[in-house]
């Protein structure tokens, strides 16, 4: 089978973005490949964490990739700080990588215009470790949303310039981007990628908002002063409910279009909260079940943080070889 990894970071709670972005796909794909899932707590320290909160919030992610339906049983989900090899892959990694490359980095540049007040070194070098991520495992494809493009195309590049100078060490990944759903737009300004980090809370559906909330976002989403429900350049408050609602219920385009000829955004707008609110019910349910059951947590955890560190030790080593790293007595 071949390799399917991706991952999210812990940080902030999970938006409806970072679901049809991403997680669905997971799910979809799921049978398909050998996956492994990463909980990516180191890549969310680039940011300063609360540690207690953080700590909740990288379990509570964990519970959340299970309630999603991906089966720890079956996928290997497990947190990235507890294989070293991501880091220590790094290194190597980044000595393969331009200083060049990652100033043209768009994440970087608008983190760095976001956090003016500390655009560290991680910030800066966040690719080469999501590039160590991925290149660790092998994989073959990544699901992702469409701003991550970008960070996949470096990956492959670091991957090629190292295999052109040491021979095939590594799968060159291919990323997975939906058709559907790459990228939500915020509510409240459909020109803006809707984001976890939003001050508005009337941007975001969070994942764990309740349907109430959920129904009162969506009628307040900004549209234009139209009325027909069209997908058109000129309204792309409409073009992203649109998306949300054919990712939501599997219908087309044109389907949508179809069904809400000559009613008004009112009711359109009504339809799609109260679909995205019974798509979340049980995900939400099964998340609320699961923090309760701390034993079966905890054994996945440990059984999974063992299965991917066995992966990545078998790169690694092999790795450390080829760039001629005295090997262990
Ligand atoms: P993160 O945590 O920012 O986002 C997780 C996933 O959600 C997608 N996403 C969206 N998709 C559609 N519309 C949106 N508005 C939206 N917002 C977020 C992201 O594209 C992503 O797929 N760097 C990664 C985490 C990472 C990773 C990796 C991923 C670290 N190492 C290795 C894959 C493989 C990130 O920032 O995700």
């Amino acid at each position: 089978k071949k390799v399917l990894y991706s991952g999210m970071q812990a940080t902030g709670n999970l938006t409806l973005g970072n679901y049809l972005g991403a997680l669905k796909n997971w799910v979809t794909l799921n049978e398909e490949y050998e996956c492994i899932y990463g909980v990516m707590d180191l890549h969310s320290l680039t940011v300063r964490q609360n540690p207690t909160e953080f700590r909740q919030r990288a379990r509570a992610l964990y519970a959340l990739y299970v309630a999603a339906g991906l089966d720890p049983e079956k996928n290997c989900i497990y947190y990235q700080s507890h294989v070293s090899g991501h880091a220590e892959l790094s290194w190597i990694l980044s000595c393969f990588t331009y200083m060049g490359e990652l100033n043209r980095m768009t994440q970087f540049k608008d983190k760095a215009a976001k956090h003016a007040d500390n655009i560290n070194a991680g910030l800066f070098t966040y690719p080469v470790l999501m590039a160590a991520d991925i290149l660790l495992y092998q994989a073959d494809v990544v699901p992702i949303g469409a701003d991550q493009k970008q960070h996949l195309e470096i990956t492959r590049d670091i991957a090629e310039r190292f295999n052109s100078i040491y021979g095939d060490v590594f799968t060159i990944p291919e990323p997975y981007i939906g058709k559907v759903g790459a990228k939500i737009m915020s509510l409240q300004d459909p020109t803006k990628k809707m984001s976890k980090s939003d001050e508005n809370p009337n941007a975001s559906i969070l994942l764990m908002d309740d349907p109430d909330t959920i129904i009162r976002k969506f009628k307040r989403a900004v549209t234009d002063s139209g009325c027909e429900v069209v997908y058109s350049e000129e309204k792309p408050g409409i073009c992203n409910l649109i998306d949300i609602y054919s990712s939501v219920t599997g219908k087309t385009r044109e389907e949508v279009e179809r069904e809400f000829d000559g009613k008004g955004y009112g009711d359109f707008k009504l339809a799609v909260g109260e679909a995205v609110a019974s798509m979340l019910k049980p995900l939400q349910d099964k998340y609320q079940q699961l923090l309760k059951d701390k034993k079966y947590l905890d054994s996945m955890i440990k059984m999974n943080d063992e299965k991917a560190q066995y992966y990545a030790t078998k790169t690694l080593r092999k790795v450390q070889k080829k760039v001629g790293l005295t090997e262990r007595i």
